[in-house]
């Protein structure tokens, strides 16, 4: 298939990337180089897989790209501002990187190739600060959208859109409302990206601030597992076009903040000093991605556990930061 990966040089597309291509399938990737060290990813990709054809754009900039969006049989759109921090600081640029360059992509599916499986990358931060939670328990995609920081809204308003060209003009849109994801290519800093920030703290014995009691839970999911997800949402597009799925590591994968700092203090054999700060704005006290739609649908489920997950992150920082 021709597969077509905005931000593909990022975390999640470098993966997305060499994934598909190693399965056989023409892969593209567009994106603008905005993520600091992502030249880093498109020179393993080039090095690697010389025959992924990486253009250098905007993805409002559709003319740069155009005939291999035309041709596209599946687009997945990865591209984005990252950082609820950052779209605090400069909310314009959040607005145009997220929704508007978002919507840009969308209508011209719309209106110049609307057979294209799309997947949207978005995020459990669709569900707001989840305070009226009285229990702890996994959220499903019932849960009421609330969105909280710039982030929060130009991903939940990309997202509505996103199911909302499914059903006005019958677009194959799948949304994946992801946990934290983290794995290999990852270059985590303090404002996104925690567990692979974390882990590079730990390699340069750096020290660590925790925003909050660090008590809050994550679901962490493994990087090649979220793309198995994407692969089986292509394989079953008829069963989840016009969907929401939320996607994370679930109950198996679930840490506090601090835990994590142990279990890496274990992985490392030393500490490095740990400070805290107060909490961030809209920040979960908990999410755990109830993953029974995604298993329904797709059969689809975590497969690996955070301790080999999280050695395979170290594992490529060491040999690719050190
Ligand atoms: N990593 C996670 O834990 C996580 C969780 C939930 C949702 N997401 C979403 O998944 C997507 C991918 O995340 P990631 O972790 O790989 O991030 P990333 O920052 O590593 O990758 C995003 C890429 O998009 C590029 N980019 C940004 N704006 C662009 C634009 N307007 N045009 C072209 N390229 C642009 C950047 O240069 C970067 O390479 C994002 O949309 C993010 O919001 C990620």
């Amino acid at each position: 298939m021709k597969i077509l990966i905005t931000g593909g040089v990022g975390f999640i597309g470098t993966n997305a990337a060499s994934y598909f291509f190693k399965k056989n399938h023409q892969v593209t990737v567009v994106d603008n180089f905005s993520r600091k060290g992502v030249e880093k990813n498109a020179l393993f990709l080039k090095k690697n897989f010389p025959k992924i054809k990486i253009i250098k754009s905007n993805v409002s900039s559709i003319k740069n790209y155009q005939s291999f969006l035309n041709q596209a049989e599946v687009v997945i759109h990865l591209a984005g501002q990252t950082a609820v921090t950052t779209s605090i600081k400069n909310p314009k640029n959040d607005f145009e990187n997220n929704l508007v360059d978002s919507f840009t992509l969308l209508e011209y599916l719309r209106k110049n190739n609307p057979k294209a499986i799309v997947i949207y990358s978005s995020t459990n931060k669709v569900y707001g600060d989840l305070k009226a939670m009285k229990k702890f328990s996994p959220v499903d995609e019932n849960t009421p959208l609330d969105f909280i920081s710039p982030y929060g809204c130009s991903k939940g308003a990309t997202d509505c859109y996103f199911l909302d060209y499914h059903r006005i003009f019958g677009l194959k849109t799948v949304v994946f409302r992801q946990s934290c994801i983290y794995g290999p290519h990852q270059l985590g800093v303090e404002d996104q990206g925690w567990v692979a920030h974390f882990a590079k703290q730990f390699l340069f014995k750096k020290s660590i601030t925790i925003f909050g009691d660090g008590k809050q839970i994550r679901d962490l999911l493994y990087v090649e597992d979220l793309i198995d997800a994407y692969e089986k949402a292509i394989k079953n597009i008829e069963k989840v076009k016009g969907q929401a799925i939320n996607i994370g590591g679930g109950e198996k994968n679930a840490y506090s903040l601090v835990e994590v700092t142990k279990i890496l203090e274990k992985e490392f054999g030393y500490k490095i000093p740990i400070y805290f700060d107060k909490a961030r704005v809209g920040d979960q006290k908990y999410f755990v991605s109830k993953n029974k739609k995604a298993k329904k649908l797709l059969n689809w489920q975590p497969k690996t556990l955070f301790i080999k997950g999280l050695k395979e992150l170290i594992n490529w920082q060491k040999q690719n930061l050190l």
